[in-house]
């Protein structure tokens, strides 16, 4: 795929969406502040909400942060490139506007090649998912285009493999807390830097540590809800199911207990649900807390439910 126009916009102080692995992400180049104003204004985002860098190479990380603890470079050994992004102490030249003024930064490298090709000739791009703020995250560049236009510059990747956003662990200060979860679970984490690590995600913080917890989540038109028995499916509904049931609605997406799949395709069905109209998306529970990409999808259920 020939990306050259894509790194002259980038190179320009343009924003380009490329995909990753996870979702796609809206790139700007990590060292250019009005590219980085273009980023929080293209996607209606509140400036203290801070981005995650993404870099293709580990020299490209010392740039950006003090130095990688022993903790870190262990996690960086076992996942990346990969969807774990990690908080560090960051360096006083990284840009404010980056790191909504904290004095950490969030890094990681993506496990795509599109995007470990595009960032090796653009350099470090800072690049949040490429949608409208409460929207849903991205996973195909047709996504991309609905939120920003049809002219939007996207690299089109087809569909992202995971489909939920990068675990986001923090380990600038105390014990190594996961912020976000995603498809790289605790269970992974704790195998590599041993048992006991936090989670901030579930509690509701007062002060959340992760700027992003406090916005509001993608919440459809359409009400999310867990299939219960009661549930009087009218042919308004879409159904997700994850294991075969007699459950009979217009529009059922058995998963039949694929939950990579269904994490992989949920922000698509709930863009699917708007744009058709319906008025509830009912999704059978499941069970099967084995699967690393448990919690992540639960979490993202449950906030587009709350
Ligand atoms: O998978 C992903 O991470 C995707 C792809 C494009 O890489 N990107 C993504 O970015 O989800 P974004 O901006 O939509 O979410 C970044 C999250 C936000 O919740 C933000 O508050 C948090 O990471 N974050 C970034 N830097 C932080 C920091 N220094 N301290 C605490 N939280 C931080
Ligand atoms: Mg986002």
């Amino acid at each position: 795929m020939n990306l050259d126009k894509y790194i002259a916009l980038i190179k320009k102080g343009e924003v380009v969406a490329f995909p990753t692995e996870t979702v796609y992400g809206l790139g700007a180049d990590a060292w250019n502040p009005s590219a980085i104003q273009k980023v929080f204004k293209i996607k209606g985002r509140p400036s203290d909400n801070p981005l995650i860098v993404h870099v293709s190479n580990l020299e490209q990380v010392l740039d950006f942060v003090i130095s990688i603890p022993k903790e870190a470079q262990e996690l960086i050994d076992a996942f990346w490139p990969g969807s774990l992004s990690i908080i560090l102490p960051k360096k006083p030249e990284v840009l404010d506007s980056v790191t909504a003024g904290l004095n950490t930064v969030a890094i990681r490298m993506p496990d795509h090649p599109i995007a470990l090709n595009f960032i090796s000739k653009t350099g470090p791009l800072v690049a949040p998912s490429a949608n409208t703020s409460g929207n849903p995250s991205p996973t195909k560049a047709n996504h991309v285009l609905q939120d920003f236009g049809s002219d939007f510059p996207v690299i089109d990747g087809e569909s992202t493999h995971v489909g939920l956003e990068s675990t986001v662990i923090d380990l600038s200060e105390g014990e190594p807390t996961i912020l976000r979860p995603g498809s790289i679970s605790r269970k992974q984490i704790e195998d590599v830097l041993g048992n006991g690590i936090h989670e901030s995600f579930f509690t509701k913080l007062v002060q959340p540590k992760s700027p992003g917890q406090k916005y509001s989540h993608y919440k459809p038109n359409a009400e999310v809800k867990w299939l219960d028995e009661n549930d009087n499916l009218s042919d308004k509904a879409i159904l997700f199911l994850l294991t075969e049931s007699d459950h009979t609605a217009p529009n059922q997406v058995n998963y039949d207990g694929d939950l990579a799949l269904l994490a992989r395709e949920l922000y698509d069905r709930f863009r699917q649900a708007d744009l058709e109209g319906y008025s509830k998306i009912a999704i059978q529970t499941f069970n099967d807390s084995d699967h690393s990409i448990v919690p992540a999808l639960l979490n993202r259920i449950n906030r587009a439910i709350s």
